[in-house]
């Protein structure tokens, strides 16, 4: 969207294929919105802005042909440190010396996971927030101010849900009219993943065991280990 040639790297076609559903859907949103603004020149600009963006994304599985020229890579896959350590590890035998590398991690620390690199010059967070083309924040802040207080939030709305003061419907509503979120907590969790919202929540768990708003929750965990993700499966705390 900014003008960069930019290819998606991942593991096969078929999530490949969906991701490009996702993207084509989330830039027919947009162009929906620019074909109605003068600015973009109506219909026509709009549809060119569409079309080049798509024409500069390359959707492949050959990671290795397209990290040889690029200026930067940013990884986002499972959040899990010795998963991300050794991809990094392998991409920092192909990509040149100049290129920096960065973390999507919401919650790990990027000194570990530079350390399996010989890069920890150039070598950074860049942390995006959902929905990605809509949210302004991109945050490279040591410590990650969000997620540190988004996580705990989430979790202890939870434990409201697990202990019965109220239904998910009714705390969500609470929320977003008493606080003004677009989205209470709940819908956001689904949103987000509940698989990731676990992940962050039991990494942190596992390196302050003593911080009690970190502990396992027995709601959350029986969601995520029924395949019970939030949107992306069709069902979290709410169906979809
Ligand atoms: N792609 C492109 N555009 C999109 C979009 C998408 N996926 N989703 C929404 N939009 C656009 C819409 O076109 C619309 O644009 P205009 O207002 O200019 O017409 C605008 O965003 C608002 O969308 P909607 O009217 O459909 O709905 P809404 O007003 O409820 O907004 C929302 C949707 C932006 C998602 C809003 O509900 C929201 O801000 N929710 C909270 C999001 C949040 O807290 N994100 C942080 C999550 S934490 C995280 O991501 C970090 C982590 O590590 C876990």
């Amino acid at each position: 969207m900014k003008g960069h040639d930019t290819a998606l790297v991942d593991v096969s076609d078929e999530v490949l294929a969906k991701s490009k559903l996702a993207i084509t859907k989330s830039l027919g949103r947009i162009q929906e919105k620019f074909s109605q603004d003068p600015k973009y020149g109506y219909l026509e600009g709009a549809e060119v802005f569409m079309s080049s963006a798509l024409k500069r994304l390359t959707l492949t599985t050959d990671m290795k042909a397209f990290v040889e020229s690029a200026d930067i890579v940013i990884e986002s896959i499972v959040e899990n440190i010795d998963a991300k350590k050794k991809l990094f590890a392998e991409v920092d035998k192909v990509a040149a010396p100049k290129c920096i590398f960065a973390s999507n991690t919401s919650s790990l620390p990027i000194a570990e996971i530079a350390s399996a690199t010989n890069r920890k010059d150039r070598f950074g967070g860049l942390h995006f927030f959902n929905p990605v083309p809509v949210m302004r924040l991109l945050e490279d802040t040591p410590g990650f101010i969000v997620n540190r207080l988004l996580m705990p939030y989430l979790g202890e709305a939870v434990r409201m849900l697990e202990r019965g003061d109220a239904t998910a419907k009714e705390i969500d509503q609470a929320m977003e009219m008493g606080t003004g979120y677009p989205m209470g907590p709940f819908k956001l969790a689904d949103y987000i993943g509940l698989d990731i919202v676990k992940l962050i929540l039991d990494g942190w768990h596992k390196r302050f065991p003593e911080n009690r708003i970190f502990q396992p929750i027995t709601v959350l965990d029986k969601l995520v280990s029924t395949g019970k993700l939030g949107r992306k499966t069709g069902e979290g705390f709410y169906k979809y």
